[in-house]
C-alpha cells in the first residue's frame, strides 16, 4: 500500500513512516474501512488549513526528488511474482479490453510509434494499461523498456508481454525516474500513459528524458487536463479553492495545468509538436501529447 505523490510530498520528512502505517492501516481494514481510516490518521497529522500549507511550504522549499525505493512485503512479493505470468497478463489484458473508457489508446500507441523500429522507454508501467497499448502494436524491431519504481507494476508489465507474445522484446526495470539508470542520448522515444501526474519532481522527470532521448528523440504522454481531477478533494478538505490549488501544485512541482508542463518541457529542449484533446461526456477530460529533443 503506497502513498501517492501528495502524501509523499506532505510526508516526505516522514516517508518510511508514512508507508508503514498505511501498511498496518491495510492489513487491517479493508475497502472503505480502510479509507476511513487513513483519512483519520491523515487528520490527525495535518489538523488544520495552516498545517496543510504549512507542510506544502516546507515541500516547495527542502522537497527534492530523494532515492525513494518502495519497499515490498513477503505478501507483495508474491504477488508481484503472480503477475509475471501468462496467465496473469491474459486477465489483465480481458480487464483493458472491457473498459470502454480508455477512448485515447490507440491515438497513444500510434504516437509512440510514429518513428517506427525503435527503443522505447516507458516511464510509471502502473497498472499496465500504457504498456498493454504499445506491446499491441509493438512494430517488428522495436523493443520496450517498461520502468516503475514499485515492482509488481514491472512484473505485471512483463505479464502482459508474455501475453501478447513479445517478451523477447520487453524488459523491465524497477527503478524511480528521477535517476534513470542510462547513458545521455540512448534512446528514441520515451512514453508515459499518465506518468506525470502521479510522480513528485515533474522538472526532474523531464529533464530526465530529455538527457536520456538522442536528439530528434520524441516524448510522448497522455495526461489529465485537470490536475485536481484527482487531488482535488485534499485541497477542498482544507478549504483550497481550484485556482490556489493548482498554483500551489505548480510550486511543489507536481503535475499542475497542461501549460505549466509545456512550458517545463520546453525549458528542457523538449518542444511540444502535437497535441490532441479529448473531452468525453463521461469521463474525464484529457491530452495526449508529443515533444521532441531540439539539441
Ligand atoms: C497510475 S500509474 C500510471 C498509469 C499506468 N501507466 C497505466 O497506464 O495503467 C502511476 C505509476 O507511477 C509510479 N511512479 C510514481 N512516481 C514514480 C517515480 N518517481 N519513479 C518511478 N515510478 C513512479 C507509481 O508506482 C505508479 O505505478
Amino acid at each position: 500500500m503506497n502513498g501517492s505523490e501528495l502524501t509523499h510530498s506532505l510526508f516526505f520528512r516522514e516517508i518510511d513512516q508514512l508507508e508503514q502505517t498505511l501498511e498496518a492501516l491495510w492489513q487491517i481494514h479493508q475497502g472503505d474501512a480502510f479509507t476511513a481510516a487513513k483519512n483519520a490518521w491523515l487528520h490527525e497529522q495535518i489538523p488544520s488549513r495552516e498545517a496543510f500549507l504549512a507542510r506544502m511550504e516546507d515541500y516547495a522549499q527542502h522537497g527534492k526528488p530523494d532515492n525513494l525505493v518502495i519497499r515490498q512485503t513477503h505478501e507483495s512479493i508474491q504477488n508481484a511474482l503472480e503477475y509475471t505470468s501468462k496467465a496473469s497478463g491474459k486477465k489483465q489484458i480481458a480487464m483493458f479490453r472491457n473498459s470502454g473508457w480508455a477512448i485515447h489508446l490507440g491515438d497513444y500507441a500510434a504516437a509512440v510509434h510514429a518513428s517506427g523500429n525503435q527503443t522505447i522507454l516507458e516511464l510509471a508501467a502502473g497498472a499496465g494499461l500504457g504498456t498493454y497499448a504499445v506491446l499491441n502494436h509493438l512494430p517488428a524491431q522495436s523493443k520496450l523498456i517498461s520502468m516503475d519504481f514499485d515492482f509488481i507494476c514491472t512484473q505485471n508489465a512483463i505479464g502482459i508481454a508474455k501475453a501478447l507474445g513479445v517478451e523477447d522484446r520487453t524488459a523491465a526495470l524497477c527503478t524511480n525516474h528521477w535517476h534513470m539508470p542510462f547513458e545521455d542520448g540512448v534512446l528514441s522515444t520515451v512514453c508515459t500513459h499518465y506518468g506525470l501526474d502521479e510522480t513528485r519532481e515533474v522538472p526532474t522527470v523531464l529533464t530526465e528524458i530529455a538527457r536520456v532521448l538522442r536528439p530528434g528523440g520524441r516524448f510522448v504522454l497522455v495526461t489529465r487536463m485537470d490536475a485536481l481531477v484527482r487531488r482535488g478533494s485534499w485541497f477542498e478538505m482544507f478549504d483550497v479553492g481550484a485556482d490556489e490549488a493548482l498554483s500551489l501544485m505548480h510550486k511543489l512541482r507536481l503535475t499542475s495545468t497542461p501549460e505549466a508542463l509545456i512550458e517545463a518541457a520546453a525549458a528542457c529542449g523538449l518542444v511540444l509538436t502535437s497535441r490532441k484533446n479529448y473531452t468525453p461526456e463521461d469521463g474525464h477530460h484529457r491530452i495526449l501529447m508529443a515533444f521532441e529533443k531540439t539539441s
